[in-house]
C-alpha cells in the first residue's frame, strides 16, 4: 500500500456501541461489511445491506444520510477497531519491543482483525481509494500509524541490542511486507483453510533471523512455536512476567461463569467475584435487569463492594469519599462523573457469563456454543467454593486434561473440548449411594467439557459443576467451584452433589497436593517432566492455545526484560 498519506482527524471510537441506537447502527455496519465482502463497494446497495441485517430498508436513512456515508462509517469502524485491538495494546508494550512485536504479529494476524471478510473489505476500499479521497484518507492513516509503530519498535530493538549497523526502516518495511503478504493470502481463502499459526511463525521467523535469540524459538519439525512442547520451561509456571501476560492476553478476553441469576433473584441483590483479570459486581436493578459492573471505585481503584453477596438499598455507595452509584452503575447524588464500568455479560441457561469490556484479544462475541449442553432450570446448591492452590493455574488445567479421553485429536482452533467420563466405581459407597438417589439416569456417562482457557464443566444426571482455575499470583492459583442442580434445592440435591464430589478425582485433596508437588518439582528443583509417555492430546492442545496467544511462552528463559 502506498506510503503517501494525509492525516485524517477522524475520531477513534469504541468499535462496539452498547445502547439500542448504537447497536442497530452497528448491526447495519456489520451487514455493510459483509455486503462489501460479497459484492465490493460499487455493487453494494442499501437493499443488500438491510437484507443481510434483516432490517427494514427505511431504517438506513435513520442512521446514514446515504449509501456513501454508510460505506465510510463501515471503513471508519474497521479503522477504529484496528486501532483499539492492534495499535493500542501493542503501543502499551513499547518499553518492551520484543514483547510488543510478538504481540503485534499475533494481533495483526488474529481472526478478529484479519478474517477473510475484513481483509477483503480493506483491499476493496484500497482498490477504490484512487477515486475516493475519504477512503484514501482512512486507509492511509491506518497504514501510516501502523508503519510508524513498527518503525519505532524496531528502532528501539536495534538500540537495545546494540546493533547500530542495522537499518530500522528497512527491517520495518520487511516486517510490514511479510504481514501484508499474509493478509493477501487470507483474503482469498476460507477461514477453515487458513493456517494462522504458520503465518505467525513465518513473521516471527523473519524477526528472529535479524535479532537472533530475542524471539520465541520454534521447536517442532515444521518450525512452529512449539505446537506440542514437551513442557513449558519452569519460568512459565512462576514468573511475574508470565502471570501478567496471561492475565492480559488470555484472561481479559475469556468468558467466565460468574454465577447464576437465581443468586440475585430480587431487586438490589448482588454478589461479587474475582475473575482472575476482573473484579466483578453482579447486581439486579429495580426493573429486574442484571448488570455486570467492575467492582472498583472509579475515583480510586480499590474494591468497591467488599463481601461476597447481599442486597443494596437502592444504590451503591463508596465508603471512602461517599460517591454514589445507581444499580446500573451510573453516578447519582447530583454530581456528574464517571460511573462504574460495565463488563460484557451474557446470560446462558441462567448462568451469568462475564468478560472484560473492550478486550484487546480475540474471543467469541457470543460464548453460547461452548455452554450449549448445559440444561435449563439450574438452581445453585450453595455459594461458590474456593480453594487456594500453591501451584500455577496451568498445572491445574493440565491435570484435568490429562484424563480427557478424546475420540479424535482436537482442532487447534477449537474453543472447547468435550469427552465422557465413565460412571464412578461401582463398589465405592459414594457411587452406589449417588446412583440410588439419582435413579435410572445415573448409570450413563458424565459429560465433561473444557472451555478454554480455564473452565471445566461436569454435566451429571443431578446437574452441573463448574471448576475454574484462576491465576492468583505468580505460581499461585485458586480453584473456584460452582454447583448447580436440576433436582430442586432440597437435601437430596445437596446430597447428590456431595456424593458426586466424593467420586470425582479432581476434587480430592490428594489431587491438589499432587499439583502443588509438581509445582515445587518444576520450580524449586528444576525438574523437567520425563518423556516417558506421549503427551496427552488435550494438554498439547491447551499449550498450543496459550502459545497462539502468547508466543513468548515457548522461550526457554524469560525474556530479558522480565
Ligand atoms: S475512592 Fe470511592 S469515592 Fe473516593
Amino acid at each position: 500500500m502506498s506510503a503517501r498519506r494525509r492525516k485524517l482527524d477522524a475520531p477513534v471510537r469504541a468499535p462496539r456501541a452498547t445502547n439500542i441506537r448504537g447497536r442497530q447502527r452497528q448491526r447495519l455496519i456489520d451487514a455493510c461489511i459483509s455486503a462489501l465482502h460479497i459484492y465490493g463497494p460499487s455493487r453494494t446497495t442499501v437493499e443488500k445491506v438491510v437484507a443481510i441485517a434483516k432490517m427494514s430498508p427505511g431504517i438506513v436513512r435513520f442512521y446514514f444520510d446515504s449509501k456513501a456515508a454508510m460505506l465510510v462509517a463501515s471503513l471508519q469502524f474497521l479503522a477504529a477497531e484496528f486501532e483499539e485491538q492492534v495499535l493500542v495494546p501493542v503501543a502499551k508494550l513499547k518499553a518492551r519491543p520484543v514483547a510488543a512485536l510478538e504481540l503485534m504479529v499475533d494481533l495483526y494476524l488474529d481472526p478478529d482483525i484479519a478474517s477473510p471478510r475484513k481483509v477483503s473489505v480493506w483491499y476493496a476500499f484500497w482498490g477504490e481509494a484512487s477515486s475516493r479521497q475519504e477512503y484514501y484518507d482512512i486507509c492511509g492513516q491506518k497504514d501510516e500509524s501502523f508503519a510508524a509503530l513498527v518503525r519505532e519498535l524496531i528502532g528501539r530493538l536495534v538500540e537495545e541490542t546494540s546493533q547500530a549497523h542495522l537499518d530500522p526502516d528497512a527491517i520495518a518495511l520487511g516486517l510490514i511486507g511479510a504481514l501484508e503478504m499474509m493478509w493477501q493470502d487470507f483474503a482469498f481463502q476460507a477461514e477453515g483453510n487458513i493456517d494462522r499459526l504458520a503465518a505467525k511463525r513465518r513473521c516471527v521467523a523473519y524477526l528472529r533471523s535479524i535479532f537472533p535469540g530475542q524471539f520465541s524459538h520454534p521447536t517442532t519439525r515444521e518450525g512452529g512455536p512449539a505446537a506440542h512442547p514437551a513442557r513449558f520451561a519452569g519460568w512459565v509456571y512462576a514468573s511475574a512476567r508470565a502471570y501478567a501476560l496471561e492475565r492480559e492476553a488470555v484472561f481479559q478476553s475469556a468468558w467466565q461463569v460468574a454465577g447464576h441469576e437465581s443468586q440475585i433473584a430480587r431487586a438490589g441483590e448482588y454478589f461479587t467475584v474475582d475473575m482472575g483479570a476482573e473484579r466483578a459486581l453482579l447486581v439486579r436493578d429495580s426493573f429486574g435487569q442484571i448488570h455486570a459492573l467492575r467492582n472498583s471505585c472509579p475515583a480510586l481503584p480499590h474494591t468497591l463492594v467488599v463481601g461476597g453477596s447481599g442486597r443494596f438499598d437502592g444504590s451503591i455507595a463508596c465508603t471512602v469519599h461517599g460517591l454514589q452509584f445507581a444499580l446500573d452503575g451510573r453516578r447519582t447524588g447530583g454530581a456528574p462523573g464517571i460511573g462504574l464500568s460495565a463488563l460484557d455479560l451474557q446470560v446462558i441457561r441462567g448462568l451469568l457469563v462475564v468478560r472484560s469490556p473492550k478486550s484487546p484479544r480475540a474471543s467469541p462475541a457470543n460464548p453460547g456454543g461452548a455452554f450449549e449442553p448445559i440444561p435449563p432450570g439450574l438452581v445453585a446448591t450453595g455459594p461458590a467454593a474456593q480453594t487456594a492452590v500453591a501451584a500455577d493455574w496451568k498445572l491445574l488445567v493440565e491435570q484435568w486434561l490429562d484424563s480427557a479421553a478424546l475420540s479424535t485429536a482436537p482442532n487447534a482452533a477449537a474453543e472447547s473440548l468435550h469427552w465422557t467420563m465413565p460412571p464412578a466405581g461401582a463398589r465405592h459407597w459414594s457411587a452406589q449411594r449417588y446412583r440410588t438417589l439419582a435413579g435410572a439416569g445415573a448409570s450413563g456417562a458424565w459429560q465433561m467439557r473444557f472451555i478454554a482457557p480455564n473452565q471445566l464443566l461436569q454435566l451429571r444426571p443431578d446437574g452441573v459443576s463448574i471448576l475454574q482455575a484462576m491465576p492468583a499470583a505468580p505460581g499461585r492459583s485458586r480453584v473456584r467451584r460452582l454447583d448447580y442442580t436440576v433436582c430442586g434445592a432440597g437435601r437430596a440435591a445437596r446430597a447428590m452433589r456431595y456424593l458426586a464430589a466424593r467420586t470425582s478425582s479432581f476434587e480430592r485433596p490428594s489431587a491438589l497436593a499432587l499439583v502443588e508437588s509438581v509445582q515445587r518439582g518444576v520450580i524449586d528443583y528444576g525438574y523437567q517432566a520425563a518423556a516417558m509417555r506421549p503427551i496427552a492430546p488435550a494438554i498439547a492442545w491447551f499449550r498450543q492455545q496459550l502459545l497462539m496467544r502468547i508466543p513468548m511462552l515457548a522461550l526457554d528463559r524469560p525474556p530479558t526484560d522480565c
